[in-house]
């Protein structure tokens, strides 16, 4: 695909080859998301922020992969922050914020708003998050993730194991994770959830048309047993029509280090997308993991910042001239020689 210009809406704009082209532009990214260089390659432009959502890492890293590349963030959270509270349309948002911007950024609650108003938009659009559909960018973060950690256990992408646990239902990380593993050879996933919120069927349908493996079950403790990733996610519960609807459902599949240790072996990878929901009542994945190597929970929260400063480099054009931006980290020279 034509990045250049391009909205990113939905995993299923991306060939294989695009992906390739996303990591390589990540990789190049990490010594200046590490901060140990400073391009101003994108100096002058402009991003918008435009949550209507609550979120943490996908806000703050796609403000912070902007400015780490040159950028201003604007911001707007909370529906209660912008006009749409006295019921400006989608439509008319998107023209007014693309004068402002050269790039924009939106959650939105509702699955298909943050196409509708990319298309309103006069500027490229990245969905952050619509209602319980997708989220690409965290799927590219996911993917990226687990290609770098089956790469230390000497995996490739085209043939693992990964065990996708919680709610499948309205996951839409997991919706967008699966779709795009669809690029893939000889995944086998296993799908662990309680079957009132089981993966979608036309998920499941489109990875069985490429080919992969799907099994489906509400048995945690079998289910990860022989597999390379466990992928826990928390219960949705801004989806359910009440909070005693989603009580059903939490804490059922719990991750801990003493199921871990007995039941999966040593080099399995943890991941989750975070927020995990960590008041007692719910804990799908434990605390007691933080130490545990296998955890790279943090590990996908640092590739974001390199997968999103890659999307806009390459939304914007300017992925060749990053270095050519370059100037030294005027900081760090302030601080004491160690
Ligand atoms: N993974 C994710 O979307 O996290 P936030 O809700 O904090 O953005």
């Amino acid at each position: 695909m034509d990045f250049v210009g391009a909205n990113i809406l939905s995993v299923c704009q991306f060939e294989r080859a695009d992906i390739d082209r996303v990591f390589g532009v990540a990789d190049a990214m990490a010594p200046y998301a590490q901060r140990r260089k400073v391009t101003r390659v994108l100096e002058g432009a402009i991003l918008s922020n435009m949550f209507l959502e609550p979120s943490t890492r996908t806000r703050l890293s796609f403000g912070v992969a902007f400015n780490l590349l040159g950028g201003t963030v604007r911001e707007t959270v909370g529906i209660t922050a912008s006009a749409m509270a006295k019921g400006e349309s989608l439509y008319d948002t998107a023209r007014v914020l693309s004068g402002y911007s050269d790039v924009i950024c939106m959650r939105h609650p509702q699955e298909g708003s943050v196409a509708e108003f990319a298309a309103a938009s006069r500027v490229p659009v990245v969905n952050g998050g619509d209602g319980a559909n997708e989220h690409p960018t965290q799927a590219l973060l996911d993917l990226y993730t687990i290609r770098k950690e089956l790469l230390a256990n000497g995996r490739t992408l085209d043939d693992f194991r990964i065990a996708v646990i919680g709610d499948l239902k309205y996951g839409r990380t997991v919706h967008s994770l699966c779709k795009l593993l669809c690029l893939f050879d000889k995944v086998q996933l296993t799908f662990v959830s309680p079957p009132e919120l089981a993966m979608p069927e036309a998920v499941v349908e489109k990875l069985r048309a490429a080919g992969h493996k799907v099994v489906i079950t509400d048995q945690l403790e079998a289910s990860i047993s022989h597999v390379d990733i466990v992928y826990s996610t928390r219960i949705q519960e801004e989806r359910f029509a009440s909070p005693e609807e989603a009580n059903q459902y939490r804490g059922r599949f719990r991750l801990n280090r003493e199921i871990f240790t007995r039941h999966c072996e040593p080099n399995t990878v943890i991941m989750h997308p975070l927020p995990r929901d960590s008041r007692a009542e719910a804990n799908e994945l434990d605390t007691d993991l933080n130490e545990h190597p296998g955890l790279a929970i943090f590990r996908q929260t640092d590739n974001g910042l390199l997968v999103r400063m890659a999307l806009f480099a390459m939304l914007l054009g300017v992925e060749e001239l990053v270095d050519d931006y370059a100037c030294p980290v005027r900081w760090h020279s302030r601080r004491s020689p160690v």
